[in-house]
């Protein structure tokens, strides 16, 4: 499939976008960089799919010794490390030390940079110092023939995402903006997408009349860790559902793009987010975890969300009347993403135990993390005389590999020009127009105990529609 960019360059991938020939890491000292960033710089020098220099721009100031151990410790925290590959990366590596606000830390970037025309700058860096380092990028000229990758979250509401597309516009083109949802860059959701639209069998039933509603569960068995202070200015909403959930949501509820092209599939999803009804507070349920006020860098009376849980509405054709609910949580029993697609019970009572209100009807699950798992839930017989069944599931699986490519797939796309996974400025600012109205007015958050599927309350939000199925 096409990338939606237009053609603007000379040395030029198979798509005919020009390749970025440097890449900047702003954060580089950072947990992001730590955990995700460098493991994925690693991966790509050893595929062979990185081979330009890399500027690692970071506040600590440290000595190229310490920076090698960062490094070093970052890879080996991730898997094995192979010494050649391991050289082959810290010589392609510059770093710059300096405050993002200080207009001499862009100065040594631009010397470091050298002759490089077509660099990628990636902030991995905290979102309120997004804009700063943007607007300087455009002050020392770093700007020009460049890229820049915006982690999440773009913006903390509706008006701040408005105010960040209208900098970052200022001083990139649009085609060389790439904000980042990087739930787009694994496989299991990538294949929702493939999944969707290289089957046939999948559109007759995939609408209100076949349909009776879909949930989505993100549970992670683990707390906030060492990010209080990042949790406390974000919660639940902002961190997880507003992006990394309604981008799932998206993809399961988008028309089939109008043409070939990823510039039609941002637009499909875009439409779909715009379609989803403005939350009200009865729309959501806000949870948090006992022991969660105790955790470093947390106010002793936050009323900051670990857990919510969601109903939405898309106001569309294809999805009118069919409920969508999504929860997410943290210190839940188990660390998995699933998604269950309620289909709607046969019309008729034949069978005693499959009617309408048997209570019994098939579904689709997606599995989308440990693994990939896609089952179709279906009645059969059990074997006997009575015409008495068992709903049992129908299974394509994906074990998990124990490697995780997202961030090196994310980061060689767009040194590459293509947007296929990341998301659009359209996109972003419909689904903070959804959440907006619930960011101020909530019910406060209800407490739960670690290791519970969150707040009891939950249960009610669901209730008409058969409850909450918690993956295994
Ligand atoms: C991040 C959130 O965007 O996604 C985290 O900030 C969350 O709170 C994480 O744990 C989940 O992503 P993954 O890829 O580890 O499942």
């Amino acid at each position: 499939m096409k990338t939606g960019r237009a053609d603007t360059g000379e040395a030029q991938n198979r798509a005919g976008q020009p390749l970025s020939d440097a890449l900047v890491v702003f954060g580089f000292s950072g947990d992001l960089a730590h955990k995700k960033v460098i493991p994925a710089l690693y991966a790509m020098v050893k595929s062979g799919a990185l081979a330009v220099p890399v500027i690692g721009v970071a506040s600590s100031k440290w000595s190229t010794a310490q920076w090698h151990r960062h490094v070093r410790e970052s890879i080996e925290q991730s898997g094995a490390l192979d010494e050649a590959v391991f050289d082959r990366l810290v010589s392609l590596i510059t770093y710059v030390s300096g405050d993002y606000r200080d207009a001499q830390t862009f100065a040594h970037l631009k010397a470091a940079l050298g002759d490089a025309q077509r660099p990628a700058h990636y902030l991995a860096i905290p979102p309120s110092l997004f804009a700063n380092v943007i607007r300087s990028l455009g002050d020392s000229g770093l700007a020009e023939g460049a890229r820049v990758i915006v982690e999440k979250p773009f913006g903390r509401d509706l008006a701040s995402a408005r105010e960040l597309n209208a900098i970052a516009q200022s001083v990139f083109p649009e085609a060389s903006i790439f904000r980042i949802d990087h739930f787009l860059g694994k496989d299991a959701i990538m294949n929702i997408l493939y999944f969707r639209f290289a089957n046939s069998f999948l559109e007759p039933i995939w609408n209100r009349n076949h349909v009776a509603s879909v949930q989505v569960t993100m549970s992670e068995a683990f707390g906030i860790g060492a990010r209080g202070a990042f949790y406390e200015s974000a919660g639940c909403l902002r961190d997880v559902v507003e992006n990394h959930l309604f981008q799932i949501v998206a993809l399961l509820a988008m028309e089939p793009p109008a043409y070939q092209s990823f510039e039609a599939v941002h637009h499909a999803k875009a439409s779909v987010l715009r379609a989803m009804q403005a939350l009200s507070r009865d729309d959501l349920l806000r949870g948090q975890y006992d022991g969660y006020r105790n955790e470093k860098n947390v106010a002793a009376d936050s009323d900051v969300e670990t857990y919510c849980a969601v109903r939405l509405g898309i106001d569309s054709w294809r999805w009118g009347g069919v409920p969508w609910y999504l929860r997410a949580g943290k210190k839940l029993p188990t660390t998995a993403l699933e998604v269950r697609v309620q289909l709607r019970a046969p019309p008729q009572h034949l069978f005693d135990d499959a009617g309408p209100d048997a209570g019994h009807t098939n579904y689709l699950r997606f599995r989308l993390q440990p693994g990939s798992t896609i089952a179709l839930a279906a009645r059969i017989k059990q074997p006997g005389k009575a015409f008495r069944g068992e709903q049992r599931e129908l299974c394509l699986h994906e074990e998990a590999s124990g490697e995780d490519p997202t961030y090196e797939r994310l980061l060689a796309s767009a040194m590459a020009g293509d947007d296929a996974l990341y998301t659009s400025q359209e996109a972003v600012e419909a689904a903070w127009a959804v959440v907006d109205p619930v960011l101020v007015d909530h019910h406060a958050a209800l407490p739960y105990a670690p290791g519970t599927w969150g707040p009891r309350e939950a249960d009610a939000l669901i209730a008409a529609d058969g409850g909450w199925h918690n993956p295994s």
